[in-house]
């Protein structure tokens, strides 16, 4: 690989043991993949980091480069933790909260920001061509897909060590060369809040090109491609699935070897089946968290009913910044017995109790749920989980 003066400066040490610890990992994982130079990054935001996933383990590696002089070099994010920062959430587990804090101190001071969300978008939206170290699935496939950015699909360690020395490997979906759709999929003209989840899924199963996808109508809403994106991502190994009139051009081409017209039959199984009246229902809205305009419509629909019903629970997270924005709102809902949680989101913590169903919107969290919590899971609109689980 060819390195520049200054990297190799970094590798020598001149920067500390650290930043040559983090540059020494992304030089081997670009070797491996042949890369052959390193690029720039303008934004790093580090997964991986629920201490319900990474432990004790994971903990001393980042209290060994706190100690050892690390510090972010660029603008730099965090991911949901396993804990709700507030300490207020009776569905989200607790147990773990100082373990999570030292976790979240470690991060915080070496230079993250503490967003603990995984809209890094939010804080700071990428610009066309701009290139990112991000990890987290469902963050990267929006900055490549809506944004026009360039991320891989890092995981944590890869992450972190781009935030540490500023730099990533140039390979994968840093290269225009491995941002060509090959399969064109035409989506139906009518279809609901959520298909979009389930169309994702279906993608993420049965895709394993780029794709470029066309609606047959207006352009959807930025809340329906997350969740068909972010569903994608998990059910597959999308980083970058391009949207016709949405992708900015200049940010991926064509070379479509096949076209598939999607019909409802293909994905409408992925929806599952809904709960019957006498199973115990987690309610689940918030994966990806929530943009402020999605949690005022749950808001503005929330409230006309009475409060959550016995033996169902309501969860949404959201980051943590919406404190601030929502105090008021936030009381209000958890005064009908909807669980907010902030900072965390249930596919990467523990649950107090087991409930028989997940309704969610969310084809990604159903996909993580059903395999981490054992738990049978049904797609709904907004509208429908509130109806279910909510009294009026
Ligand atoms: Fe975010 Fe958790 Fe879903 S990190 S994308 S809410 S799995």
């Amino acid at each position: 690989m060819h390195l520049t003066k200054e990297q190799e400066r970094i590798l020598n040490g001149e920067y500390g043991w650290a930043k040559a610890r983090a540059l020494q990992v992304i030089v081997k994982v670009g070797e491996a993949l042949g890369a052959e130079k390193l690029v720039r990054i303008v934004h790093a935001h580090v997964s991986g980091v629920s201490y319900n996933n990474i432990g004790e383990p994971g903990l001393r590696f980042l209290q060994e480069f706190l100690e050892k002089g690390a510090k972010t070099a660029v603008y730099s994010t965090i991911n949901p933790g396993c804990i709700d920062l507030m300490n207020n959430s009776e569905i989200i587990d607790q147990t773990l909260y100082h373990n999570q804090l030292k976790i979240n101190n470690a991060l915080e001071n070496m230079g993250f920001s503490p967003t603990y969300t995984c809209i890094p978008y939010y804080h700071r939206p990428p610009a066309p061509k701009e290139h990112l170290a991000w990890g987290e699935s469902n963050a990267v496939i929006i900055a490549n897909s809506l944004f026009g950015a360039k991320t891989n699909r890092e995981g944590g360690p890869i992450a972190l060590a781009a935030a540490i020395t500023g730099y990533t490997y140039y390979s994968g979906l840093h290269l225009d060369e491995n941002r060509i759709a090959k399969k064109r999929i035409i989506i139906p003209k009518e279809i609901s809040e959520k298909e979009y989840s389930a169309i994702g899924l279906w993608i993420g199963y049965n895709i394993y090109d780029i794709p470029v996808i066309e609606f047959n109508r207006e352009k959807p809403s930025i809340y329906e491609l997350k969740l068909l994106l972010s569903s994608a991502a998990a059910s597959g190994k999308h980083g970058l699935i391009a949207i016709k009139d949405v992708t900015p051009r200049e940010t991926y081409s064509h070379d479509i070897d096949e076209t598939i017209e999607l019909e409802q039959g293909d994905y409408i199984d992925l929806i599952g089946t809904p709960p019957s009246i006498e199973e115990s229902i987690l309610g689940y809205i918030g994966c990806p968290h929530l943009h402020p305009c999605e949690f005022v419509r749950i808001y503005q629909i929330a409230t006309r009913y009475r409060r959550v019903r016995n033996n169902n629970g309501l969860l949404i997270s959201i980051p943590p910044f919406f404190y601030e924005l929502f105090r008021q709102e936030i009381n209000d809902l958890r005064t009908k017995g909807i669980d907010i949680a902030f900072g965390t989101c249930p596919i990467v913590s523990k649950l107090t109790k087991q409930y028989d169903y997940l309704v969610t919107n969310s084809g990604k969290s159903c996909f993580y749920m059903s395999r981490i919590h054992h738990i049978n899971t049904y797609i709904a609109s907004v509208r429908e989980i509130i109806d279910l689980v909510m009294e009026k």
